[in-house]
C-alpha cells in the first residue's frame, strides 16, 4: 500500500522536533481530545448546518461572540481565507475600490480578484492619508499583525475610517490570541469593524479552523450568506468542534497567554544578549522574530541550524527566522529553542536591504490581470511588461509589483538583487 503523504507525516512526526510553527495545538495531547476522529460527522438533525446554523453551531458561535465581544462571530472550517473572502463580500457587495495595505496575504488579492474589487494601495505608514484621499472607497483593508508580529496603529486607522463612515477590515490571521495578552492588542479592541482570525495558527484549534469576528452590527445579518458564497458545503466537524473546545478552554485559561508572554520575554532577552536584533515598536508579545542577518546569518541558514537542534520554525527568509509559540509548547520545547539560539554563530551583520522602488503604475484591473492568460519569463526581459502575480521579496515582505502593475526597470533591478530569475507576466 503506497501512502506517500501519510508516510511523510509519520516520518516528520518521528523527528520529534519542537513545534514552533502552526497549528497552535502543537500536537500536544493536552490541547484537544484525542477522539476527534470519532466525532467527524456531517449535517444531521442533531449536528446543525454551518451556513444555516440555528442549533449547536449557532450556540457555539454565540459563545465565541461573547468571548470576543462582537455583534456576530462565525465559524470557518476553511481557514482565515474564507473569513477574508466574506469580509470583502460584506463590505463591498457591488464592487468598488478598497483602500488596501500593501502588506497582505495572497488570499486577499485572490478574493478581490474574484469579487472584481479595485485595490487602492497604501504603504503601511501611509494608510491614513490614502484613506483621506479616497472618500469613495467602500472599505479599508489592513493586515495586523504581519508575519513578523508587527502591529499597525489600528485606533488611528479606525478613527480615519469612522470619519468617512467606511468599515475597517483587519486580517488578524496571526493575532487571534491578542485578545488574551496583557495588554489586549486584538484589533477589535481598537475599533476594527471586522476581523479575520486564523485561530488554528495561535490557539489549540485544528488546521483550517478560523473565526470571522464582526463588531459592526450592520454586517452581522449577511455574514452566513457571504461565507456560503465561497465555503464548502462539507465543513469538517472535527475542525469546528476544535474551535468550540478552544473557546471553552480560553474562558478558563486565558491567563496562559500572559504566562506565555513572560516565557517569551526571557527568550527574547537571551536572543538580544546573543546579539540578535528583533522588531521594535508595537509588536505581538508572543511572536518570536529573530533578525539573524544582524549576526551575519540568513534566516534560511539559521532555520537549518534550528532544525539540526530539533526545532522546527514557522518561517524563514533572507534575514529572519519566525517562530510561533503557544501555551501548548512544553518546557522542553523552550529549553531546546534557547539552546538552538545559543548555537547560532555570530559574525558581522549582513547588508541591509535596499530601499523599495516607488509603487508602479496600474495598467490593468486586478481581476483581469489574475484571470487573463499569462506566461513565466526571464526577469531580465520583463521590463515594461504587466505583472500577473505579486512579486514579494522577504524582507521587507511588501510586494514591489501586484497583478496588473507595470514592471519598471527599478523593480526588475530590485528583484534581481533578491535572487529572482523569472516572473509571471500577462501574455
Ligand atoms: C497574514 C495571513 N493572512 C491570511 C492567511 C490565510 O489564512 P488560512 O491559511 O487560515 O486560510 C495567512 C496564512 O498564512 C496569513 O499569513
Amino acid at each position: 500500500m503506497s501512502t506517500p503523504l501519510y508516510t511523510a507525516l509519520l516520518r516528520h512526526q518521528a523527528l520529534n522536533r519542537a513545534s514552533f510553527h502552526t497549528p497552535g495545538h502543537k500536537n500536544n495531547p493536552f490541547s484537544l481530545p484525542q477522539d476527534l476522529l470519532s466525532l467527524d460527522f456531517t449535517e444531521l438533525p442533531d449536528t446543525d448546518s454551518l451556513f444555516e446554523a440555528d442549533g449547536p453551531i449557532f450556540e457555539a458561535e454565540q459563545l465565541a461572540a461573547k468571548l470576543f465581544g462582537t455583534a456576530r462571530t462565525c465559524i470557518s472550517a476553511g481557514g482565515c481565507t474564507l473569513s477574508i473572502q466574506a469580509m470583502f463580500r460584506l463590505a463591498a457587495p457591488n464592487g468598488g475600490s478598497i483602500v488596501c495595505s500593501r502588506v497582505l496575504h495572497r488570499s486577499a488579492v485572490n478574493a478581490m480578484a474574484l469579487l472584481g474589487l479595485h485595490p487602492v494601495w497604501a504603504m503601511p505608514g501611509d494608510i491614513i492619508s490614502v484613506i483621506e484621499k479616497n472618500p469613495n472607497a467602500k472599505a479599508v483593508y489592513v493586515t495586523s499583525p504581519n508575519y513578523y508580529g508587527e502591529l499597525l496603529d489600528i485606533s488611528a486607522i479606525s478613527a480615519a475610517c469612522k470619519k468617512q463612515d467606511i468599515p475597517l477590515l483587519v486580517d488578524n490571521a496571526h493575532g487571534t490570541h491578542l485578545m488574551f495578552t496583557e495588554p489586549k492588542l486584538h484589533p477589535l479592541t481598537f475599533g476594527a469593524s471586522m476581523t479575520a482570525c486564523s485561530a488554528h495558527k495561535t490557539l489549540n484549534v485544528l488546521t483550517g479552523g478560523a473565526w470571522l469576528n464582526i463588531a459592526d452590527e450592520r454586517f452581522a445579518s449577511g455574514a452566513k450568506e457571504a461565507m456560503a458564497l465561497f465555503g464548502s458545503t462539507s465543513p469538517n466537524y472535527a475542525i469546528m468542534a476544535s474551535l468550540d473546545l478552544a473557546r471553552a478552554w480560553l474562558e478558563v485559561h486565558k491567563k496562559e497567554y500572559v504566562s506565555l508572554q513572560h516565557k517569551i520575554n526571557e527568550l527574547k532577552t537571551a536572543a538580544a544578549q546573543h546579539g540578535i536584533a528583533q522588531p521594535g515598536g508595537l509588536t505581538d508579545p508572543t511572536r518570536i522574530t529573530l533578525n539573524t542577518a544582524s549576526i551575519g546569518l540568513s534566516g534560511t541558514a539559521a532555520a537549518e541550524i534550528f532544525r539540526g537542534a530539533g526545532v522546527e520554525p514557522e518561517f524563514a527568509d533572507a534575514a529572519h527566522v519566525v517562530l510561533i509559540a503557544t501555551p501548548f509548547n512544553t518546557d522542553s520545547d523552550f529549553t531546546r529553542l534557547a539552546e538552538a539560539i545559543d548555537l547560532l554563530p555570530v559574525r558581522s551583520p549582513l547588508p541591509v536591504h535596499a530601499a523599495l522602488p516607488p509603487l508602479p503604475a496600474v495598467k490593468m484591473p486586478l481581476r483581469q490581470a489574475v484571470f487573463d492568460p499569462s506566461e513565466t519569463i526571464a526577469l531580465d526581459s520583463a521590463t515594461g511588461r504587466i505583472a500577473a502575480e505579486a512579486a514579494c521579496p522577504c524582507p521587507p515582505g511588501v510586494p514591489v509589483a501586484m497583478p496588473g502593475e507595470e514592471l519598471t526597470k527599478e523593480i526588475i533591478e530590485f528583484l534581481r538583487g533578491y535572487g529572482f530569475f523569472s516572473i509571471k507576466v500577462l501574455k
